[in-house]
């Protein structure tokens, strides 16, 4: 759940702009007892309360696809680190098997946008882009699902399997699941909007698994980029 960290001395700054994720986040590190090490911030990652040039590095996991605006938020990130600080992400992008022009492709890739609250989800080149338009050298750059083993690809747990924790996500444990969560909203046991968010769910879930299936989406293109060191005063 954390956007952005900070490594100053020995210390890790998260930032999140959901309360849950900060409290959530608070507990798991009082239970790890890690709270001297690592803390909390809730902001807006696109306007940080920082001074500039004030973190050694900085990583985003799963987090930066939801900027309205990706450039203006690595230029935001590249203003709070320390020249030659490092930056490295995993991004979620539509690979070079997507075809814009494909229907069932476009139908994928709004399913993911509007099932996961994502403005327009980028191509990988469309990111190191921007990546060096904020003045952030790209060291390193791949899609990592490429790297994993064919019999467990990344969408494995969406795709459902028949085993107690994998029923839900199979075609009749997404249904019980949704029949389940309109009865309960009906009787005020869930809160209102528990349905619909179920529906955009599903959704998702469908979508990410066809879009991994096809090769046209990846949860997990990794990029490392670095702060340039400045010039020196002479
Ligand atoms: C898909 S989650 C993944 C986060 C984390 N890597 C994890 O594994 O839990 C994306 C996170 O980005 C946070 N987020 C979205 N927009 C943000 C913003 N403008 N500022 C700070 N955090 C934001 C959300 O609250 C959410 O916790």
């Amino acid at each position: 759940m954390r956007a952005i960290a900070r490594f100053s001395g020995a210390t890790i700054v998260g930032v999140n702009n959901n309360d849950y994720q900060i409290e959530r986040g608070r507990r798991q590190n009082d239970d790890a007892n890690l709270s001297r090490l690592c803390s909390f911030q809730k902001a807006d990652f696109m306007a940080l309360p920082f001074a500039d040039a004030s973190f050694d590095a900085v990583y985003a996991i799963e987090a930066t696809c939801h900027a309205p605006d990706k450039r203006a938020l690595f230029a935001e990130l590249a203003r709070v680190m320390k020249p030659g600080a490092h930056f490295a992400g995993y991004e979620w992008c539509m690979t070079d098997t997507y075809q814009a022009a494909n229907q069932e492709h476009r139908a994928i890739k709004k399913g993911i946008e509007e099932g996961d609250a994502l403005p327009d989800i980028w191509t990988m080149p469309h990111v190191l882009h921007a990546l060096e338009s904020a003045g952030l050298e790209v060291l390193e750059s791949r899609d990592l699902a490429l790297d994993a083993d064919p019999q467990t690809p990344w969408y494995t747990p969406l795709a459902g399997r028949i085993s107690f924790s994998g029923f839900k996500h199979t075609k009749v444990g997404r249904v019980a699941t949704h029949v389940l969560v309109r009865a309960l909203e009906s009787m005020r046991i869930a809160p209102r909007g528990s349905t619909a968010t179920s529906t955009l769910l599903r959704a998702a879930g469908a979508a990410l698994e066809r879009g991994g299936k096809l090769g046209i989406f990846t949860p997990m293109f990794f990029f490392h980029a670095r702060k340039s060191m400045g010039r020196s005063k002479s």
